[in-house]
């Protein structure tokens, strides 16, 4: 592929930025549905079974149009295409990024018979260890980043499919409590480990894992190789480690995009092969769609675009996820990672500094709890942020007049953020105030703006279907910004550092060597020895 031009280095974005200047002070949308009767139909999209209402956001038709040319000037399409086709476009590790060949059906990747052969080895392995006759009721998954919480999110977005008989706990942090309060009570010989590392070389996971071999030696255990399986590119260190079944993936599937890998053996453990085909066919949906549809239809490219909007032109610093279901309570933590360690980045493909704001702050919590925590900054706080809310048509096995309730909060909370409470609003209310100057002040304090902007993502039911194609279009979403802003969405070097600089500190626990540290992290250490049993 041709070198597709940055954003910023586009006509578009000059245009864009004339559009902001102009409309910024004026856009309201309150008067932009009072004028379009239609905005709803003009502004929302549906494909694969996602209607994404945009119309709630800041936006007007010469925006939208601007924005699609920003797509076109930046070569989005072939940048999409080189993805697909298996280019090294991850180019600081010369890689491909192929996690779209792991849900696609057999004969449509180069990688497509070892794929399958992996996925159809794996499968059968879950069924066995689904089966209550082979006596394991608690799968344990050891794993961080990609390795804990796209199967940790799906786990529990899926709970109501998990065979009644099985519990599947994850657990990640270093800090051994994780793992302690998490094998309370359980039995070695009903307990199956899953070490979960692209590397397998992760500090956290390696130190998990061998205390869960000590515990489970210590407890009664007898075949660690029956009890322990790994899923890892990296099948000489899990041999090394003493694990005899491995499932392999390549190195081509980025740790945040390895749900769909042999890293999803939890979920298909969890919710059993066919549904988990099913999870990959919903993203493989997707997956055409985004490499079919026409910009101008497209979901993620449309969703993208608007992110660009939001983040460069409104200035938008985060963004707020509100799934409206509380299967997806870890969507949140899950899109952190996805978005935030893709594209929080300050230089370009080429190692040019960039000179406009890249990945927004990604945050939230299920509703209706967060209502009850932070909207209230939503609603009048200082700063704007855009709300994503997701909701699901049907209540599944959920009560149906509580899931009334639950997506008519979240309907009328896009609905206040929107319309805002106006001053003279505040002050017809009635309230204890004893002098005009103290109603007033009181209306002041009880007016919201209102025009601030949200997205409202509607699935029909949450399944592993929908939620394949849900997550397939975050991954698209995620890969759009980073193609526009020109930089590698596939790397993660911001990590390194903090990694290498506590292997420097680790030894210095015990020599107690202080030499050439700064004093703040020196006496930080001095303070933490006092008392380390070592
Ligand atoms: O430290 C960041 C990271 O490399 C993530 O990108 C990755 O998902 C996580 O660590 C875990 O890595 P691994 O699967 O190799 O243990």
């Amino acid at each position: 592929m041709s070198a597709a031009l940055r954003c910023d280095q586009t006509r578009a974005w000059s245009n864009l930025s004339t559009l902001h200047r102009d409309a910024d002070a004026r856009f309201d949308l309150r008067d932009a549905f009072a004028k379009d009767h239609d905005r709803f139909a003009h502004f929302s999209f549906e494909a694969e079974g996602i209607l994404a209402d945009l119309s709630k956001n800041l936006i007007d038709r010469g925006i939208l149009d601007a924005l699609l040319e920003l797509a076109r000037e930046c070569s989005l399409e072939a940048q999409r295409d080189a993805m697909f086709a298996g280019e090294p476009i991850n180019v600081s590790e010369k890689r491909a990024v192929l996690h779209t060949a792991l849900r696609a059906p057999p004969g449509d990747f180069p990688f497509s018979a070892e794929v399958h052969g992996t996925l159809n080895r794996m499968l059968a392995f879950a069924e066995s260890v689904r089966d209550p006759a082979s006596g394991i009721r608690h799968i344990v998954n050891i794993g961080i980043g990609g390795s804990d919480l796209g199967p940790q999110m799906v786990v529990g977005a899926l709970s109501g499919f998990i065979a009644p008989h099985l519990d599947v706990h994850f657990v990640s942090n270093v800090d051994s409590h994780h793992l302690e309060w998490t094998l309370r009570g359980l039995k070695p010989a009903e307990t199956l480990f899953v070490i979960a590392s692209k590397t397998f070389t992760t500090q956290e996971t390696m130190s998990n894992a061998q205390l869960a071999r000590s515990w489970f030696l210590s407890n009664g255990g007898i075949d660690t190789r029956k009890h322990f399986v790994a899923c890892t590119t990296n099948v000489a260190a899990a041999s090394g480690f003493g694990i005899d079944t491995t499932f392999g993936f390549r190195d081509w599937v980025g740790g945040r995009y390895s749900l769909w890998s042999s890293i999803g053996l939890p979920i298909a453990i969890a919710i059993g092969a066919e549904r988990f085909r099913e999870l990959l066919a919903g993203a493989h949906a997707m997956d055409r769609h985004f490499r079919d549809a026409r910009i101008e239809t497209n979901l993620p490219i449309l969703l993208g675009l608007l992110d660009v909007w939001n983040r460069n032109f409104l200035g938008f610093a985060s963004r707020s996820v509100a799934p409206y279901h509380q299967g997806l309570s870890r969507l949140p933590a899950y899109l952190q990672q996805l978005e935030m360690e893709s594209n929080g980045k300050r230089v370009d493909r080429s190692g040019n500094a960039v000179s406009f704001s890249t990945s927004p702050v990604i945050w939230g919590e299920a509703g209706t709890n967060g209502q009850h925590a932070y909207f209230q900054m939503l609603h009048q706080g200082s700063d704007v942020i855009p709300v994503e809310f997701i909701l699901v048509r049907e209540p599944g096995t959920g009560d149906a007049d509580a899931h009334r309730k639950l997506l008519a909060n979240g309907l009328a909370q896009a609905q206040a953020l929107m319309l805002g409470k106006s001053f003279e609003a505040a002050l017809a209310e009635k309230t204890s105030a004893e002098s005009s100057a103290e109603r007033e002040a009181i209306a002041h304090q009880r007016s919201f703006p209102g025009n601030r902007p949200s997205t409202t993502l509607l699935i029909d039911a949450l399944n592993p279907r929908t939620l394949g194609t849900l997550l397939a279009m975050y991954e698209h979403r995620t890969f759009v910004c980073g193609a526009l802003w020109g930089i590698n969405s596939f790397d993660q070097w911001g990590v390194e550092l903090g990694k290498t600089l506590c292997n420097g500190l680790l030894p210095r626990f015990e020599s107690g060597d202080f030499d050439g540290l700064d004093s703040s992290t020196a006496s930080l250490l001095q303070k933490l020895r006092q008392g380390d049993p070592t």
